[in-house]
């Protein structure tokens, strides 16, 4: 007899769910038992993720938001918690990305990514943390990066967020010992999504490429399962993805070094030291 799966029957509430690693969270997330609430701006992708749904498809509750709208956010917490009654995992995923130099981008985009990508998500967690502490249980998984970590050329508008979600969940987390709420801070490094294709330029025009770097990278299925694994450990931080997760090293180590080799040409630069030290292409 197949074992019960640690997720069966557990509320999971995914956001950023439409596409990439959202999307197949949700697939993944569905044939391990779990209840899915799954939100992003696209009510029609989220309608057609949930009727791919492995296990009992169209079962999840759409609920469609827009994370840039903080004070919306508050009203959505409570329609989430009473679809199901309760909540048992928050995966706060969605996120945008930039593609451009920080002196060519306005501060209104600076705002957007800073609300989409940080504010958003603390709202979301705010607003459960009380029901969380009500029953005295709750899992907040927030997806980071490698730009969380340290910076590099045309990524200033997406560093600053990612970087600020650690420096919130790490506190939080420190406030929440013992509770039984945990935290865990996942860092993609380049995994196979067409995130760039929906990246904006520094004035907002829409970037519009898959990436050469994102068409080869890490799978999508591959990376969803050892985050899951995470998960399921409440590891606090987790790295998962290609070589490129020596770089969380060299930074850690010597982070003047890494300041040098990524000054120009970051994935390229990455690419031929992982050729170098690790023979791989
Ligand atoms: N792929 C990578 O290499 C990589 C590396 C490091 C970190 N990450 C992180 O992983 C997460 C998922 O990215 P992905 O690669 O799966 O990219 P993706 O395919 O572009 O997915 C992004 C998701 O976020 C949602 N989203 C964007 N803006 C939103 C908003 N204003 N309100 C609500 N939802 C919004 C999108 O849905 P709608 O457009 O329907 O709203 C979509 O479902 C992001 O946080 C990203 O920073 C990805």
């Amino acid at each position: 007899m197949k074992s019960k799966s640690h997720f069966q029957d557990k509320v999971i509430w995914i956001t950023g769910a439409s596409s990439g690693i959202g999307e197949e969270m949700c697939y993944q997330f569905s044939e391990l038992g779990a209840k899915l609430i799954i939100s992003a701006r696209n009510e029609g992708q989220l309608k057609r993720v949930n009727a791919q749904l492995p296990r009992n498809p169209g079962s999840a509750m759409v609920l469609p938001l827009d994370l840039e709208m903080i004070s919306d956010l508050a009203e959505k917490v409570i329609n989430a918690i009473s679809y199901y009654g309760k909540i048992d995992l928050l995966i706060n995923n969605a996120g945008i990305a930039v593609r451009d130099f920080a002196k060519n981008t306005s501060i209104e985009i600076d705002q957007k990514l800073m609300n989409i990508n940080y504010f958003g998500s603390v709202a979301l967690s705010k607003g459960l943390l009380p029901y969380f502490e009500a029953q005295e249980s709750g899992h907040i998984v927030v997806v980071s990066s490698l730009s969380g970590k340290y910076g590099v050329p045309k990524l200033a508008a997406y560093a600053a967020p990612k970087h600020a979600l650690h420096g919130f969940y790490e506190s939080l987390r420190s406030e929440l010992m013992d509770t039984g709420i945990f935290i865990s801070l996942i860092i993609p490094g380049i995994i196979q999504t067409e995130i760039t294709a929906h990246a904006v330029l520094g004035k907002g025009e829409n970037y519009g490429k898959v990436e050469t770097a994102f068409k080869k990278a890490y799978p999508v299925e591959k990376a969803v399962r050892k985050m899951i694994g995470a998960i399921e450990k409440r590891k606090e931080e987790y790295y998962v993805g290609g070589p490129e997760g020596f770089t969380l090293w060299v930074n850690r180590f010597s982070p003047w070094l890494l300041r040098r080799l990524i000054r120009n040409h970051p994935l390229k630069k990455i690419r031929s030291i992982k050729e170098k030290l690790f023979f791989w292409n």
